[in-house]
């Protein structure tokens, strides 16, 4: 047995006892002092796990400051639920505004400390890029599944236990969602559509112009949808283009039946105005290709170099010969196009667009029916496109803008949006992109849901009556999760400013006698059904915030141990990771 004591100040004195009783008594004088908190691994020397810099938080504390950090995040954007929603101006580091009330873009502005606020925030994202709506209320659902767990937690029941009837639950209300409450819809009920573009938009700025938007959003969806054997492709992304011109006012925004791009003749000689135009369009330049890298001419006459001109004279020639036998009337190309092939293309009577991008000759092409072409000489008769009515340069404020319009089939189009000013045109792009996205989802899968939180009283109300065969303590979680989906009718009914608990229960004793699709009229604040009322949401972004919310809340309520440390020597840095303060998440 080894016994040390502590003599002095950094001496030992330790002594080995034999059996006998024999004492050997060693004096060290340098030895190491072990600090308190580390410890020797069976005897031997210190075994340093974390760095010196880590911050290690475990248990029950992490798991209610995660659940603390979501329900915080939650708050920021509950009062931008519904049509009564309230803005938020943000404000860029680089000085840039921000005003919007959608949940993506405002926590996209908003920078968060907190790891468990960190993923809240990836969850909006997920859900924009997803279903493009509902990012609100996949925060403000998330923050409540989070909020209803704290009271499980501090009963000491196991996180697992939590987590598993959180999954059953959102099992039930997926199916119940897809098998008994969802409606199907006529994807050729024109009005239909509409009323359900209609309630995505009107809680949003552009909703004063609801109407417009409405149309604007399902002509330009419809216009970019391609049925092909069975398969019906949507993609706004790449061929809806939003193209925003500040100056005019709103109702001056439309859908065009072409493309525009912000781009002028290269020769003013060509001609702006052109009726059936034969469209070519080229991703090569019409320039005298010159060398790679870095190229060395060795000329020993000078009627050699006179010979170099001249084949690139001839070079030109040729390709613009090559073009000019298609007859086109308009020539696209994504390259450059010389002053000398200028010149060839004009006495021809083309006009020539040059350095266009090729995400917008993509969109020319599907607009008028053109192929585009790498190589002048493989030009044939059917890449030309015909399919375009009117070519047409205009100038709309100070900038010249080329338009392709009426096009007979256009499968691209482009959205062209006025408004007073960049902010407001900004906060009207991404209102769009939500109407348009709701058009594509019910496109896609033509089934809905009534809105305004009566899915939600309805799916509630099955569930607490489901919670009740729950075998176990798992039956309170499941029962919690029910009380959580209230939080959509409750923050609609809070943001009109009325009395939430007293709504609230009237609401309840409506679904309790029947009234399945009752909720809250989010103008007033009063019970409406939402049948007479029209608004509805389409089924795919309901299951989206669902799924979103509830795997989030399960996700945080798993961790246990956060560990975060920073590569920085500062010690600060390393602290604060793990605490976040009020005001970080409200920034
Ligand atoms: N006129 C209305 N009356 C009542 N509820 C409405 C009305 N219009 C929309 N809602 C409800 O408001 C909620 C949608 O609100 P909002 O559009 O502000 O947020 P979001 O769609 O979750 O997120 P975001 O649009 O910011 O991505 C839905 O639950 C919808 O049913
Ligand atoms: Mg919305």
């Amino acid at each position: 047995m080894i016994v040390a004591t502590l003599q002095e100040h950094s001496r030992l004195i330790i002594r080995h006892r034999e059996s006998a009783g024999v004492s050997l008594v060693y004096l060290l004088s340098d030895i190491w002092i072990k600090p308190p908190e580390i410890m020797f691994g069976g005897g031997a020397a210190p075994i340093l796990v974390l760095s010196q810099n880590t911050k290690r938080d475990a248990g029950k504390k992490v798991q209610l400051e995660n659940v603390a950090a979501g329900k915080a995040i939650a708050d920021v954007i509950r009062t931008c639920l519904g049509p009564q929603a309230m803005l938020k101006m943000l404000m860029d580091p680089m000085g840039g505004i921000v005003m919007t009330n959608d949940g993506n873009a405002i926590l996209r502005e908003i920078t968060v400390q907190h790891p468990a606020g960190k993923s809240m925030i990836e969850i909006a994202r997920t859900q924009d890029e997803e279903v493009g709506d509902g990012t609100t209320s996949v925060i403000v659902l998330a923050g409540e599944m989070l909020g209803v767990a704290e009271q499980f937690l501090a009963q000491q029941m196991h996180p697992t236990v939590i987590i598993r009837a959180y999954r059953q639950a959102l099992e039930d209300a997926i199916s119940l969602l897809q098998d008994n409450i969802s409606i199907a819809l006529d994807p050729n009920d024109r009005p239909k559509l509409l009323e359900v573009i209609k309630s995505c938009v009107g809680t949003k700025f552009i909703g004063r112009w609801s109407d417009l938007a409405c149309t604007i959003a399902l002509d330009a969806v419809h216009t970019v949808m391609l049925e092909e054997n069975g398969r019906r492709e949507i993609d706004i992304k790449r061929y809806a283009k939003v193209e925003k011109i500040p100056g005019g006012s709103i109702e001056e925004s439309t859908v065009l039946r072409g493309v525009m791009l912000n781009k002028d003749v290269t020769h003013p000689k060509m001609r702006r105005y052109i009726e059936n135009p034969r469209i070519v369009l080229l991703d090569c330049s019409l320039e005298y290709k010159k060398g790679e890298s870095q190229t060395n001419i060795e000329i020993l006459k000078e009627s050699d170099f006179t010979r170099i001109l001249q084949l690139e004279e001839e070079h030109i020639q040729k390709v613009c010969e090559e073009v000019i036998a298609m007859k086109p009337d308009v020539v696209f190309t994504e390259k450059g196009i010389s002053d000398l092939a200028q010149h060839f293309l004009l006495k021809a009577g083309i006009t020539a667009i040059r350095r266009v991008r090729k995400t917008d000759n993509n969109r020319i092409a599907r607009a008028c029916g053109a192929t585009v072409v790498n190589r002048t000489e493989e030009l044939r008769e059917e890449d030309v496109g015909t399919g375009a009515g009117l070519f047409e340069i205009k100038k709309i404020g100070d900038e010249y803008f080329c338009f392709i319009t009426e096009c007979k089939n256009p499968k691209a189009c482009t959205i062209l949006l006025r408004g007073a000013s960049k902010d407001v045109l900004n906060e009207i792009e991404r209102n769009l992109q939500d109407a348009l996205h709701v058009a594509r989802n019910i496109l896609v899968e033509p089934k809905l849901v009534p809105g305004g939180g009566a899915v939600e009283m309805a799916v509630a109300q099955i569930l607490a009556e489901k919670s009740k065969l729950v075998q176990g303590v798992g039956q309170w979680p499941y029962r919690a999760v029910a009380e959580a989906l209230e939080i959509i009718p409750r923050t609609l009914a809070q943001n009109c400013g009325t009395n939430t608990i007293r709504t609230l229960t009237a609401l309840r004793a409506k679904h309790a006698t029947g009234g399945d699709t009752w909720g809250i009229n989010g103008e007033t604040g009063e019970l409406a059904d939402m049948c007479t009322l029209g608004i509805w949401e389409p089924l795919s972004v309901k299951l989206q915030i669902y799924k979103t919310a509830v795997e989030t809340a399960i996700l945080l309520l798993r961790i246990d141990d956060i560990v975060s440390g920073s590569k920085k020597k500062d010690k600060e840095g390393g602290t604060k990771t793990a605490q976040p303060t009020e005001e970080s998440m409200k920034e």
